[in-house]
């Protein structure tokens, strides 16, 4: 097949969809299909009007490339697509309107409240309001936004306003979350089946953007050692999240299991990443699927 891959882009995940695209491409040539790479910028749309491609693989990351944007264009093109969606992709990507969807179905989800900032915010309103509603440590990070750019984790109120500030540069929609202490899992969805959940032992405090993607910055634990009961609940919530978003061909919902056991659903990601430090296919290789043949499944899929 000729198949079209969309990597880098303009978000602030660009460095890790190079890495993401590289890994894809090479992965779709070993499989004998012929490729075409594109670094994608909204600027150079012409070069997207004149594809002539059986498949277009979305390997970007974050705004305009997981927000349903990309998405629309193709399909607006008539050219097939990888993976989620317009609105799938759209409501993944906004995490306030993707926790209100998880809320209505009974997921369970950190309180949250979501605030969107201008020039005219009065951020000192806003400090003593967040600081009223929300029990320290908190989290305040952009609400489009991947990786955990621009997070941060709240421990004094000096720390509010610069949070805020800090995650208005990647959103001007800013979300406040209870920080849920507890360990960090990750279940990749294949279709419509949850693989081995995978618990992330980073080596920093918590899974920053150096744990995610430094060579070494986190263990991956496959399958997580937790309970078959616990298990079950945890692979169920990700495919119900999965569903509830619309979302189609593969996904990765993230939680946190708290000391108490139970789990909390964080977000759900429509294009996770496929760097060499990435979950999904350290979950699809538990499975049996090699980076290769993963990739080839989300083609054979996307194809149906
Ligand atoms: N947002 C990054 C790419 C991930 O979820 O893997
Ligand atoms: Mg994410």
């Amino acid at each position: 097949m000729r198949i079209a891959v969309l990597y880098g882009g303009v978000s602030g995940e660009r460095e890790v969809s190079l890495s993401s695209g590289k890994g894809i491409m090479q992965a779709l040539k070993n499989n004998g299909h012929e490729v075409v790479g594109i670094d994608f910028h909204p600027n150079k749309l012409e070069e997207i009007l004149k594809l002539d491609v059986d498949l277009v693989f979305i390997g970007l990351h974050g705004k305009f490339g997981e927000d349903g944007r990309v998405q629309g264009l193709l399909e607006m093109l008539g050219l097939p697509y990888v993976g989620s969606g317009v609105l799938a992709s759209s409501l993944a990507m906004d995490k306030a309107k993707a926790k209100q969807l998880f809320e209505l179905n009974n997921l369970p989800v950190a309180k949250s409240k979501m605030y969107r900032v201008d020039d005219l915010t009065d951020l000192h309103a806003m400090e003593t309001e967040i600081n009223d509603l929300f029990t320290m440590p908190f989290v305040i990070k952009p609400n489009r936004e991947g990786s955990t750019l621009g997070l941060t984790i709240v421990e004094a109120k000096e720390q509010i306003i610069p949070g805020i500030q800090s995650a208005t540069k990647s959103d001007n929609m800013v979300l406040v979350e209870d920080f849920i202490k507890g360990r960090e899992m990750t279940v990749a969805v294949l279709g419509e089946e949850a693989l081995p959940i995978i618990e992330i032992i980073p080596k920093n405090a918590y899974y920053d953007y150096e744990s995610k993607y430094a060579a070494g910055g986190s263990e991956h634990i496959v399958p997580a050692q937790i309970d078959k009961q616990t298990t079950t609940t945890i692979k169920e919530l990700a495919v119900q999240a999965h569903k509830v978003l619309g979302c189609e061909t593969y996904s990765r919902v993230d939680f946190i299991l708290t000391e108490e056991n139970q789990p909390i659903l964080l977000e759900v990601n429509t294009l996770p990443g496929m760097t060499p430090t990435s979950l999904f296919p350290d979950a699809a290789k538990e499975v049996g699927l090699s980076y290769d043949s993963m990739i080839e499944s989300f083609v054979i899929r996307s194809m149906g």
